[in-house]
């Protein structure tokens, strides 16, 4: 198994570490990781965020392991050469659309939920969200003056059936592996994106007859995840919504530091990274939260590499440090980024 390592700005190389240090011990002589520089790191040295040789080593790999991209240094960079430009471009070169980012809360941690136990209790849901298309990747965009002459930003909000079909299947086949509820987010009585969106899930609905289908706007969404997030097991949703709403799952089951995801393309391939960023903020001080990082190694051998026992092993490890007491400082700990690593590892064996 090759496994392309990009490990990328701010805390990415720290919690990187620590997940190829848990991969290595679980499945030790048949993984092989290359490491290759993305986002500011590129930059700085190639003069581009994704250079053609990091493009090159992901699409000969068997997955990819990813950290975050994201640093103030390029802060004042055109948006084509930003860091962050290198995620979305690996996600569109490589056609990553399905993006799962699975939020539960560890019975140990319900301490550190801002949510009251009895609301949060229960919390195991799947975000399914669409990664290569919506108001990231929509033409035309960009800056111009109106017709006062004042500045003006504009993004255009953009998906075809296609991109909503293949999305909404991934939503009903993976609800049909769980509870068989879906949950369809959307902005429909807004936008016009939104209706073509509930529209066509609608129509693949047809396919899934033992799905049970629901619909919720984005807005009361956002209020529903935080009153009663119990009552989502799978949500389908777009690349902004999704966005949004996972940051804000993640808060409910207790850190951001806590959530892995799979980026998934029609052929199997697939990136697997926390879903945080770079966190400038703690940079380089060891207390970064490793957790997501190591969970999305987990994922990576389960979806990519079909070594299902593995991935569970490896999550049972993070179950048994965290009830040992293990806690990085996002879950109000001590813990550096390098010592929750190892409480995993000891875990393990
Ligand atoms: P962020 O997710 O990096 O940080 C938000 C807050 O959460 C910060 O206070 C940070 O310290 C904390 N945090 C994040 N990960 C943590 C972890 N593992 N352990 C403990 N605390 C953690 O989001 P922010 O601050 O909005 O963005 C920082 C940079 O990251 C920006 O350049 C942004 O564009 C980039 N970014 C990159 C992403 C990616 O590489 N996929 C995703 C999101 C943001
Ligand atoms: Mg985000």
């Amino acid at each position: 198994m090759r496994i392309a390592l990009l490990a990328g700005d701010g805390i990415g190389p720290e919690i990187t570490a620590e997940a190829v240090k848990i991969l290595k011990a679980v499945v030790s002589q048949e993984i092989e990781f290359d490491e290759a520089l993305i986002g500011g790191a590129a930059w700085k040295v190639t003069g581009s965020p994704l250079p053609e040789e990091t493009l090159k080593l992901c699409k000969n790999s068997d997955a990819i392991l990813f950290g975050s991209v994201g640093d103030p240094e390029c802060d004042h960079l055109e948006r084509a050469l930003r860091p962050e430009q290198a995620i979305l471009g690996l996600r569109k070169e490589l056609d990553l659309f399905a993006n799962l980012r699975p939020a539960r809360l560890f019975p140990e941690l319900q301490a550190e939920s801002p949510l009251k136990e009895n609301i949060v209790t229960g919390t195991d849901l799947m975000i399914v969200r669409e990664l290569t298309g919506d108001v990231y990747f929509g033409t035309p965009r960009g800056q111009r003056k109106d017709d006062q002459n004042r500045r003006e930003g504009f993004d255009t909000m953009r998906y075809n059936e296609d991109e909503v079909k293949r999305i909404a299947r991934i939503g009903f086949e993976t609800a049909r592996s769980r509870s068989g509820n879906l949950c369809s987010i959307d902005k429909s009585n807004v936008l016009e994106t939104s209706q073509l969106w509930r529209t066509v899930v609608l129509e693949i609905a047809q396919e899934y007859p033992d799905v049970e289908l629901s619909h919720m706007y984005v807005d009361n969404a956002a209020m529903q995840l935080v009153r009663a997030p119990d009552q989502f097991d799978v949500i389908v949703t777009g690349n902004l919504f999704g966005d949004i709403l996972s940051d804000l799952a993640s808060a409910c089951v207790g850190s951001i530091g806590l959530l892995p995801s799979a980026s998934l393309n029609s052929e199997g391939k697939g990136l697997y990274e926390p879903i945080h960023g770079s966190a400038p903020d703690i940079a380089g001080l060891g207390k970064a939260n490793p957790l997501a990082t190591i969970l999305s190694g987990a994922m990576m051998l389960r979806y990519s590499l079909k070594r299902e026992a593995d991935a569970d092993r490896i999550e049972k490890a993070v179950s048994t440090a965290l009830e040992k007491g293990a806690r990085t400082a996002d879950l109000g700990g001590k813990m550096t980024t390098s010592e929750m690593g190892n409480a995993v590892l000891a875990a393990l064996n």
